[in-house]
C-alpha cells in the first residue's frame, strides 16, 4: 500500500448535486480529482478490455488500459482469457509494446526479462548475479485478479472482491442484448480497432452516450441530412418519443421509439430478420434499443447497436481521452453485409465519421474553456426531466423521457458515491 501522505482525497459531495441537477465543472478539469478517479472509479470497477473474437488460440494477445494502467489481455495455454499489468517487474518498462498479435512469451526489450502466458518470469539474463534470496516466482507479472465475459465482451477489474459481472450489469444486460444477442451465434469483430485522441474529459463522452439525445437534432443536423435519402431536413429530425434507461450503477441508455427513426445501413437493414428478432427479444426491445439508440456501461464503455460500434473512452488526464472503437457484427452476417456495417460505422462514428466530428467538437469546446477561473465556478445544468424517473412497465429498470438528463444524474450520482468511498486498496488489512 502507498503511504497515506501520498494520497489525498477530496469530498466531492458539493460538486455533484443530483437533487438539484447542478454539476461543478471542477470534475472535468481538476488534476487531483482525476487522480482520485483513477483510484476510486477506474481501479475498483469492471472495465471493458476486449472482444472475445480477438482471441482464437493460446498466445493471442491485445494490449489496452484499465484507467491509465496498461494491461495485456491474452489467452493462456488452457484457453483461459487472462490479463496482466503491462509493466516489467524489473525497471517497469512495458513488456509488450505491440497493439495486438500472437506470442509464446512476453520479453521485455529493456534488459530481457521474459514472462510466459501465465505471467510467470521464466528467464532473466545474468541470473547468477542476483542474491540467493531472489526467486523468479516472486517476480511474475501482476495479474488482473478478475476477468469475466458477457456475451463476448471481456471485462476485467483490479478489485479483489468484485460483485459478479452479470450482477454489476443488472438491468443494463437487457439493453446490451439488443446489440449482442440477435441469435445463438453471437458477435464477431470486423476490421481493426480505431484509436484517436480527443481534447476533452472522458466523462463528457461517457455521459452523452448514457443520457443525451437532446443534442442530436441540433448538433447533427447536417449529418442527418447527408444520410437522408430524401435530403429533406424536416424528414430527418429525430422524434422525441422514446425512453431513457438509468441505473443505480451509473449505466444509461437512450432510444427513440418512432418508425421514422431508423438509421441502419440499407444493406444491414434489408438483411435483418425483424420477425425472428421480435420472437427472441420481444417487441419493446426491437422497436426500442435495437432499432436505434446509444448507451454507456459505467464508467467508460459505450455502444451504438445500429452503427455496430463499441468503444472505450480511455482517460488520459483530465483534459484528454483516447477513443478506441471496434466494429461488431452478428457472426451470422454474410461478408457483404459485414462490410456494409463496417463502412457505415466508419462513415458515421469512425475517427473521421460525420457524427463523430460533431460530438468530438462539442466535447473539446466545453473542455477548452472550462479552465477559466470564473468559467470553472459556474455550475452546469442537468435538470431536464427531474422527477420523471419511473418504471414504465415495458422496459426493465427505471426509465425517463428520451429528452432528459435522468441517466446523466444517475451517472454522476454513482461517480460521486464512488469518489467518496475508500476503495479496497485504501482499507486497513490486518
Ligand atoms: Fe524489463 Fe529491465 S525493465 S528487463
Ligand atoms: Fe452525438
Amino acid at each position: 500500500r502507498r503511504p497515506a501522505a501520498l494520497v489525498r482525497n477530496i469530498d466531492v459531495s458539493g460538486l455533484v448535486d443530483s437533487d438539484t441537477g447542478l454539476l461543478d465543472r471542477a470534475i472535468f478539469t481538476d488534476e487531483q480529482l482525476y487522480r482520485q478517479e483513477l483510484r476510486r472509479v477506474f481501479a475498483p470497477n469492471w472495465l471493458f478490455l476486449a472482444h472475445i473474437d480477438q482471441f482464437h488460440k493460446p498466445g493471442d494477445f491485445f494490449t489496452t488500459y484499465i484507467g491509465e494502467d496498461p494491461v495485456i489481455v491474452t489467452m493462456d495455454k488452457d484457453r483461459r482469457i487472462r490479463a496482466y499489468l503491462n509493466s516489467c517487474r524489473h525497471r517497469g518498462a512495458r513488456v509488450c509494446r505491440a497493439d495486438e498479435g500472437a506470442t509464446r512469451n512476453f520479453t521485455c526489450t529493456y534488459h530481457g526479462w521474459a514472462y510466459d502466458l501465465d505471467g510467470k518470469l521464466v528467464s532473466i539474463p545474468n541470473k547468477d548475479g542476483y542474491p540467493e534470496s531472489f526467486d523468479t516466482k516472486d517476480w511474475g507479472l501482476v495479474e488482473v485478479p478478475h476477468v469475466e465475459t458477457y456475451r463476448g465482451l471481456i471485462f476485467g477489474t483490479w478489485n479483489p472482491q468484485p460483485s459478479p459481472l452479470r450482477d454489476y450489469l443488472g438491468d443494463m444486460a437487457w439493453y446490451l442484448d439488443a446489440m449482442l444477442d440477435h441469435d445463438d451465434e453471437g458477435t464477431v469483430v470486423v476490421g481493426g480497432v480505431h484509436k484517436w485522441v480527443l481534447e476533452g474529459n472522458w466523462k463528457l463522452a461517457a455521459e452523452q452516450f448514457a443520457t443525451d439525445w437532446y443534442h442530436v437534432n441540433m448538433s447533427h443536423a447536417s449529418a442527418l441530412m447527408v444520410l437522408s435519402p430524401t435530403k429533406n431536413p424536416k424528414n430527418e429530425i429525430v422524434h422525441r418519443t422514446g425512453r431513457q434507461f438509468l441505473d443505480p450503477n451509473g449505466h444509461g441508455a437512450g432510444f427513440p421509439v418512432h418508425a421514422k427513426n431508423r438509421f441502419n445501413a440499407q444493406k444491414v437493414h434489408e438483411w435483418i430478420d425483424y420477425d425472428a428478432l421480435r420472437e427472441r427479444l420481444g417487441e419493446a426491445r426491437v422497436e426500442g434499443p435495437l432499432t436505434d439508440g446509444h448507451a454507456t456501461v459505467f464508467p467508460n464503455f459505450s455502444y451504438l447497436p445500429v452503427i455496430g460500434t463499441i468503444r472505450v473512452w480511455h482517460p488520459k488526464g483530465p483534459d484528454r481521452m483516447e477513443v478506441w472503437s471496434w466494429t461488431v457484427v452478428d457472426k451470422s452476417m454474410p461478408p457483404e453485409v459485414r462490410e456494409a456495417q463496417r463502412l457505415y460505422n466508419l462513415r458515421t462514428f469512425g475517427p473521421s465519421g460525420i457524427f463523430e466530428q460533431d460530438d468530438g467538437e462539442n466535447w473539446s469546446e466545453v473542455q477548452a474553456i472550462s479552465h477559466g477561473f470564473i468559467t470553472n465556478s459556474v455550475p452546469l445544468n442537468y435538470q431536464m426531466g427531474i422527477g420523471s424517473e419511473r418504471e414504465d412497465g415495458r422496459h426493465p429498470g427505471t426509465t425517463s423521457e428520451l429528452y432528459s438528463d435522468a441517466a446523466g444524474r444517475a451517472f454522476y450520482g454513482r461517480w460521486r458515491d464512488l469518489m467518496n468511498t475508500p476503495a479496497w486498496h485504501e482499507k486497513e488489512t490486518r
